[in-house]
């Protein structure tokens, strides 16, 4: 079996210890030869990939491992980038959530202006990331999950129609693990669903046994009741995402039809999320107070003793997604997954040009989307706003436009009104100066 090289861009992440660990578990199916980290915050990416170094040692001596913030070194020589970049990182994320919550506006990692906010930091991050990857390994594929992810897909179709870039997000996957359980089903890929939506903002219409048997009835009747709180409630779900599984129930109950992403709850219920928001604590906080100190501090322990039991690095099974990608891709498998890639007709009665979350099937050559056919006036109308929104602040990164980052700002149906916006846009400009181009 041929064995691949991979760099993880964005090696400082809290999610690569687990990242790696689901990688050596996957050695069967997607067997590798290199793991390199990239960032470009040495200090950061240093601890997690020195605790890294004595896992893999440990685990996997024959696979190479290097880390670096030379783009020229990570990018050369790769089969698959593995890009998980967060641009101003947590302390921006707060902001982020931060800035909106004070007009009273939803304040969300990728929903809202905190979303805009954080798209107008990452394009630039992506798009450089893209380039080291077509200069130095112009074969290889870029798998991206770094957020807003439906800013950043529609920034890559436009700026670099060429690159082979791939989007995923890993929402839809926790949901249909829910479903599964909900459904009395060990794993999700025991079903077989259709779905379709923009990231964060999407619907399934139909989940199936293997055998064909419709699950929707059940799940429905169980969603109306608990959202995606399973019968067997998971003890690890924080309580800020409990909430979230919860809230579906009345996301679900707009269209019954249907099961909806979490995301919904942002655009449909703002003032809810507002109203149960903690203005001085978000969940940048929450975040930097737990998942940080607790990958950051089991790297420290490992690096300290020199051996991997020393802390507590937990694999991420869940992300065992991106070797399902990785994989389809190597081997030609054609999976079929859920990934944001051009319209291009696939919703036939929406924006050919809008990037949309939908089934494909995945194979060498890339992702081949399934026929959704049309969609319901309700669905639709949400949709070409978000996407309007979407569109909007890559044009206002592309012409550093003020006015269209107002107009984005003010489309989303996350604000009440233009001048909500506009106060709300003056002060994430002042927050983000030293990461958004300049606006005129
Ligand atoms: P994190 O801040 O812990 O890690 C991000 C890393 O990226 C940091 O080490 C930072 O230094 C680095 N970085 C920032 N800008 C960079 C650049 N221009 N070049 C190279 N490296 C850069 O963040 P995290 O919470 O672990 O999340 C990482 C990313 O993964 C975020 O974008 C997050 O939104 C995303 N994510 C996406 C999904 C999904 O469903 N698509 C799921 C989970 C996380
Ligand atoms: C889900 C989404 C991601 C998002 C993450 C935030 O997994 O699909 O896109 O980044 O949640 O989680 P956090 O724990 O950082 O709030
Ligand atoms: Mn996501």
């Amino acid at each position: 079996m041929k064995k691949f090289s991979v760099v993880v861009a964005g090696g400082g992440s809290t999610f690569t210890p687990g990242i790696v660990l689901m990688l050596l578990a996957n050695q069967h199916r997607f067997p590798l030869r290199a793991i390199k980290f990239y960032d470009n915050d040495g200090a950061r990416q240093e601890t997690i990939a020195e605790a890294c170094k004595i896992l893999l040692q440990e685990q996997a001596p024959e696979i190479e491992f290097s880390y670096t913030t030379h783009p020229q070194t990570a990018f050369s020589d790769v089969d698959f980038v593995m890009a998980h970049i967060r641009v101003g990182k947590y302390p921006m994320r707060e902001k982020d959530e931060k800035i909106p919550l004070r007009h009273g506006v939803v304040g969300q990692e990728t929903c809202g202006p905190g979303g805009i906010a954080y798209g107008m930091r990452s394009i630039g991050g992506v798009l450089e990331i893209a380039d080291y990857m077509a200069k130095y390994s112009p074969n290889a594929w870029m798998l991206n999950y770094s957020n807003p992810a439906a800013i950043v897909a529609e920034a890559t179709r436009r700026l670099r129609p060429q690159a082979k870039i791939l989007n995923i997000c890993d929402m839809p996957i926790g949901i249909e693990g829910r479903m599964a359980q909900i459904a009395g089903l060990q794993d999700r890929k025991e079903m077989r669903t259709r779905y379709y939506g923009l990231n964060h903002f999407g619907w399934w219409t139909a989940v199936e046994d293997l055998a064909g048997n419709d699950l929707m009835p059940k799940i429905r009747e169980h969603v109306a009741k608990c959202g995606y709180i399973p019968p067997t409630k998971q003890q690890t779900t924080e309580a800020s995402w409990n909430d979230t599984f919860a809230k579906a129930k009345d996301v679900w109950a707009l269209d019954p039809d249907t099961l909806p992403n979490t995301y919904l709850k942002y655009y449909l219920f703002p003032d809810y999320v507002v109203q149960h928001a903690n203005p001085q604590h978000t969940r940048a906080n929450e975040v930097m107070e737990h998942r940080e100190k607790q990958v950051f501090g089991s790297c420290n322990a490992i690096i300290q003793a020199g051996k991997s039991s020393a802390g507590e690095l937990e694999i991420d099974e869940h992300a065992s997604y991106i070797v399902d990608l990785a994989a389809a891709i190597a081997f030609n498998t054609q999976e079929r997954m859920l990934l944001i890639v051009p319209n291009n007709g696939a919703i036939n009665n929406f924006d050919p040009e809008a990037m949309v979350e939908i089934p494909c099937l995945v194979g060498s050559n890339g992702p081949e989307p399934l026929v959704v056919g049309n969609i319901p006036q309700f669905q639709k109308g949400l949709m070409s706003q978000q996407v309007a929104v979407e569109k909007l602040v890559v044009d206002a990164w592309e012409q550093r436009s003020y006015q269209k980052l107002w107009q984005a700002i003010t489309l989303s149906k996350t604000v009440p009104s233009a001048s909500v916006a506009k106060a709300i846009l003056d002060d994430l400009i002042a927050a983000n100066k030293d990461y958004w181009p300049e606006l005129r």
